[in-house]
């Protein structure tokens, strides 16, 4: 992820300090001027001064006493600087604020008081809105597996999709960021490195750095591993941000095992995904909890990503998959059968399901690996079919 540039604009100069200690806290943004009073008129030189730092994001502080400035700066920005987004920093309690904020021109509306991740959250966003829309070069998709609850079985979809992925395109990776990594042991690997060691070499990584920390299963599967000790001290999101742009830039597909690790990485890793695979079994607990963890991913936007997959799944009477859908307030991607034998002798003998030919469990993950990719593969075909017919 390239720095973004910032320009801070509050009239408190204490939380100009705190924005601008935030927005560098980050460590994908950098604050390149600061503003102590609001543009109101064009010929205004404090909107010159915006204007020649040449800013990628325009950081508005809107006081919650005297806001009527801050809502005139925001929309004259949004309409002289026309490269930067504007993000206003706010109070939520007004909500005539927050609905001026953004029709003047604000891209989002961060509440006040503000921390290191919801701006990076925001920066994250508005990096991969701006990435579609400019097609910038190759770039993989993420998809990212989540538990509702331990032993849902979410390792074991993540192995397995990574596995038909790689079968189907070649060039995936799986990475393991669960509190303690079982991947590598699904697949029977010895890994010399870990998640922790990329990350601990981010200032030096490059794609060849970054495959030799990655441990490769016999297909070509590249595996990052997770921890084999729960970890003291936790890596800061924002590295989190910055490794997964290395990855995407390297991976055609990229699958994340999170399974119980539900904190501001996952939700990050979320936001940077196509796809978030909410695995759970079709049981009121587990359901239940299917509906906290959605509405916490979901919060800081893009719920819709977010879609159920029912393991263990077999025909309940009086119990319909919309009935699934309702109490985990996400739409169904898809079910896994329920086979113990096959599953835990799977993980035991360290053979992953994906290995074993024409069985039903094979099928079934090859077909996830299809209905998460049909699009991929249209776009591919359309262009198959155009080179035919010159
Ligand atoms: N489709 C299935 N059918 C039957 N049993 C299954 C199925 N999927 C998983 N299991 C069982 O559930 C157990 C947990 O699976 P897995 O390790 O994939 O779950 P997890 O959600 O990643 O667990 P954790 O919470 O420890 O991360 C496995 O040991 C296996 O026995
Ligand atoms: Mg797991």
């Amino acid at each position: 992820m390239p720095e973004l540039s910032v320009v801070v604009i509050a009239q408190d100069s204490e939380q100009r300090a705190v924005l601008q200690v935030l927005v560098d806290g980050t460590s994908v943004a950098r604050v390149v001027h600061t503003c102590t009073s609001y543009p109101v008129v064009v010929t205004d030189p404090v909107l010159r001064r915006v204007q020649s730092a040449a800013p990628q994001v325009v950081l508005v502080d809107v006081p919650t006493d005297n806001y009527t400035l801050a809502l005139r700066a925001i929309e004259l920005i949004h309409q002289e600087v026309r490269d930067a987004v504007i993000f206003a920093v706010g109070s939520m309690s007004q909500p005539q604020v927050i609905v001026s904020a953004m029709r003047s021109g604000a891209r989002e509306f961060i509440e006040r008081p503000t921390t290191t991740t919801d701006l990076l959250e925001a920066f994250v966003r508005l990096t991969a809105a701006q990435r579609k829309v400019d097609r910038e070069g190759p770039r993989g998709k993420v998809f990212t597996v989540v538990n509702a609850k331990g032993g849902s079985g979410a390792t074991t979809t993540a192995v397995n999709l990574a596995l038909a992925l790689h079968s189907a395109h070649g060039n995936v990776a799986l990475v393991d960021i669960a509190p303690l990594g079982h991947a590598a042991l699904h697949m029977n690997l010895k890994p010399q490195f870990t998640v922790a060691d990329a990350i601990r070499n981010l200032h030096r990584l490059d794609s060849s750095l970054l495959e030799s920390f990655m441990t490769r299963h016999s297909g070509g599967l590249q595996l990052l591993a997770g921890a084999n000790t729960p970890l003291v001290v936790e890596p800061a999101t924002a590295e989190f941000a910055r490794l997964f742009d290395l990855l995407v830039g390297h991976f055609r597909y990229v699958v994340v095992d999170a399974s119980t690790r539900v904190d501001a990485t996952t939700r990050l890793v979320c936001n940077l995904s196509e796809t978030v695979l909410l695995v759970a079994h079709a049981d009121v607990a587990s359901l239940w909890s299917a509906n906290r963890i959605q509405q916490y991913l979901g919060e800081t936007g893009g719920r819709e990503r977010v879609r159920l997959v029912l393991n263990r799944f077999r025909k309940i009477a009086g119990f319909s998959e919309s009935d699934a859908e309702a109490a985990a307030g996400a739409k169904l991607l898809w079910k896994i059968p329920n086979q113990y034998f096959a599953v835990s002798g799977a993980i035991d003998r360290g053979v992953p399901l994906m290995q074993q030919a024409y069985s039903e469990m094979g099928r079934s993950f090859a077909g996830l690996a299809a209905a998460l990719t049909e699009n991929d593969i249209e776009v591919k075909r359309k262009a198959w079919s155009l080179f035919k017919t010159v």
